[in-house]
C-alpha cells in the first residue's frame, strides 16, 4: 500500500515537472518568435529611419504573409518567395566598401533570412525626413558630397511618387479580334520641357501602330515634374497627354539623379498596365532608332533568347568616376567596386518577361544614382547577361558618318540627334529612292 502511494506521488511529481518544463519551453519559443519580429523591425540598423511605419501598406509583416500589395488602383505582385540575387552579382561588389555596399549587403541578409525586404521602404510622404543626421553618422564625409548627391541619398528609399498623368488603357487592345498585344513598348525618358523632341519621336521612329508582320508598337514618354523655380507647364502637358495619349508623369523632380526612380516607377506601371508586352525599349528622347530594323532583329530571336534579352551597347569594365567635377562622379565612401557590364542608357532593349523579377530586384538592390549602371546591376542580379550588339551606337557614329544616311540605315540606334536631324534621317531611310 505504502509502495503504491509513493509510486503515485512520484508519477504526480513527474507529471507536474513535465508540465512545467513544457510550458517554459513553449514560453521560450514564443519569446524567440517575438524577438525575431523585433529584429525584423530594426533591420537594417543603417536604416533606423525606416522604422517609422509602412503600416498603412501592411508591409510590416514577415515574408510568408506578403504576396501582393495594393499600389494606386491595382495590384502588383510582391512575392519574394522564388526570388534570389545571383552569387555572381554578390561577388563583384565588395561588402564593406561604401555606404551603398553596406546597404546592399544588409538588404541581401534580410532577403536570405526570408525577411521582407520592403520593410526598409517608406511611404512617399515623409520618406525624406530625419535622414540627414543618420546619413552624417553612416557616411563620414557626407557634408562634403555635392548638394545633388546629398539630396539623392536622402531620397534613396523614396519609391512611390504619386502619378500625375497616367495612360491606364495604353496596352488594352482596342478591338478584341483585330488588335494585337504590344510587341514593342518604347519607354522614352523625357522631361516636361522637351516637347519638340517628343514630337520628332512621335512623327518618326516612335510612331505607334502596326509595323511589318503586324507587329504592334506603342510608345510612352516618362516624365517627372518641374521644380518650383521652373515655369509651370502643367496645362500644356495635360493638353499634350490628352491629344497624344502617350505621356506618363509622376510627381518627383525630373533630374539626372532621379532617373533610377523613373525606371523603377515605369517598371511598376508596366507590370500593372502592360503586363503582356514582349519587349521594352528604354532610351532617351534625343536618339535615333531604326524601328523596322529593331523589329526585324527582335523577331529573329529564338524563344529562349527572346525571354531573357538585355541588349544594347555594352560597357563592360567600367568603374565609378572619382573626379567631383564629372557628371557621373561617385564618392568613394558611397560606392566601392567595379560596375557590372551594363547597356548604355541612351537606348537598350529587354524582354517583357523580365519585368517582374527586375521590379522585385529594384526593391532589394538600393537605388544607384546612375540609372543605366543600376539597370545593369539588376540584370546581373538576375543572371541575365548583357548582350552586345554593334547596331546600338549610344556614343554616336564617327564624325564623318554623321550625315551619311546609309550608315544610319544599318544601325538600330544612334545617339544623339536634334529633332530636325531625326526627321531628316527617318524620311531618308524610308524613302523608296534610297539605293543603299
Ligand atoms: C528626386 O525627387 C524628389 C521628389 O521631388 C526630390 O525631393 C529630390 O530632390 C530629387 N532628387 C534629386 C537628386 O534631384
Amino acid at each position: 500500500m505504502r509502495c503504491i502511494k509513493s509510486i503515485s506521488v512520484i508519477v504526480f511529481l513527474t507529471s507536474i515537472f513535465l508540465i512545467i518544463l513544457y510550458s517554459t519551453l513553449h514560453l521560450e519559443l514564443s519569446h524567440s518568435v517575438r524577438a525575431s519580429l523585433q529584429d525584423l523591425q530594426n533591420e537594417p540598423d543603417l536604416n533606423n529611419a525606416a522604422k517609422n511605419s509602412f503600416k498603412e501598406e501592411s508591409l510590416n509583416s514577415p515574408l510568408p504573409d506578403v504576396n501582393t500589395v495594393t499600389v494606386s488602383q491595382g495590384m502588383v505582385n510582391f512575392d519574394f518567395h522564388d526570388f534570389s540575387v545571383s552569387q555572381g552579382f554578390r561577388e563583384i561588389i565588395p561588402q564593406n566598401g561604401g555606404y551603398w555596399n553596406r546597404l546592399l549587403f544588409s538588404a541581401l541578409r534580410s532577403l536570405d533570412n526570408r525577411k521582407n525586404p520592403l520593410i526598409n521602404k517608406l511611404p512617399w510622404l515623409g520618406c525624406r525626413q530625419e535622414n540627414q543626421q543618420l546619413l552624417q553618422i553612416n557616411v563620414h564625409d557626407f557634408n562634403s558630397y555635392p548638394d545633388l548627391f546629398q539630396s539623392f541619398l536622402q531620397g534613396m528609399n523614396c519609391m512611390s511618387p504619386p502619378v500625375l498623368i497616367n495612360q491606364p488603357n495604353k496596352c488594352i487592345p482596342k478591338d478584341k479580334n483585330g488588335d494585337k498585344q504590344t510587341f514593342l513598348l518604347f519607354a522614352i525618358k523625357s522631361t516636361p520641357r522637351n516637347f519638340e523632341r517628343r514630337q520628332a519621336v512621335r512623327e518618326t521612329w516612335g510612331r505607334e501602330g502596326e509595323y511589318q508582320n503586324g507587329l504592334r508598337v506603342r510608345t510612352v514618354f516618362l516624365l517627372g515634374s518641374t521644380s518650383m523655380d521652373d515655369p509651370d507647364l502643367s496645362a500644356l502637358l495635360s493638353y499634350e497627354a490628352k491629344h497624344f495619349g502617350d505621356l506618363l508623369q509622376w510627381d518627383f523632380h525630373d533630374s539626372f539623379f532621379n532617373l533610377t526612380l523613373k525606371m523603377s516607377v515605369f517598371m511598376k506601371w508596366t507590370l500593372k498596365n502592360c503586363p503582356q508586352v514582349s519587349f521594352i525599349f528604354s532610351g532617351d528622347d534625343d536618339v535615333f532608332v531604326n524601328t523596322p530594323l529593331l523589329l526585324t532583329y527582335l523577331q529573329s530571336l529564338e524563344a529562349s533568347k527572346a525571354s531573357q534579352l538585355y541588349v544594347g551597347q555594352i560597357i563592360s569594365s567600367a568603374s565609378p568616376h572619382r573626379d567631383s567635377r564629372n557628371k557621373y562622379y561617385i564618392p568613394q565612401s558611397f560606392y566601392d567596386g567595379p560596375y557590372p557590364a551594363y547597356a548604355g542608357g541612351g537606348g537598350f532593349v529587354f524582354s517583357g518577361a523580365l519585368m517582374q523579377p527586375l521590379f522585385l530586384a529594384s526593391h532589394v538592390i538600393p537605388f544607384y544614382p546612375i540609372d543605366d549602371v543600376y539597370m545593369g546591376m539588376l540584370f546581373r542580379a538576375l543572371e541575365v547577361s548583357a548582350e552586345a550588339h554593334t547596331g546600338f551606337q549610344t556614343f554616336d557614329v564617327k564624325q564623318q558618318d554623321r550625315a551619311n544616311v546609309c550608315v544610319h540605315k544599318g544601325h538600330i540606334l544612334v545617339h544623339q540627334r536634334f529633332p530636325q536631324e531625326i526627321k531628316k534621317i527617318w524620311n531618308a531611310i524610308n524613302s523608296p529612292m534610297l539605293t543603299c
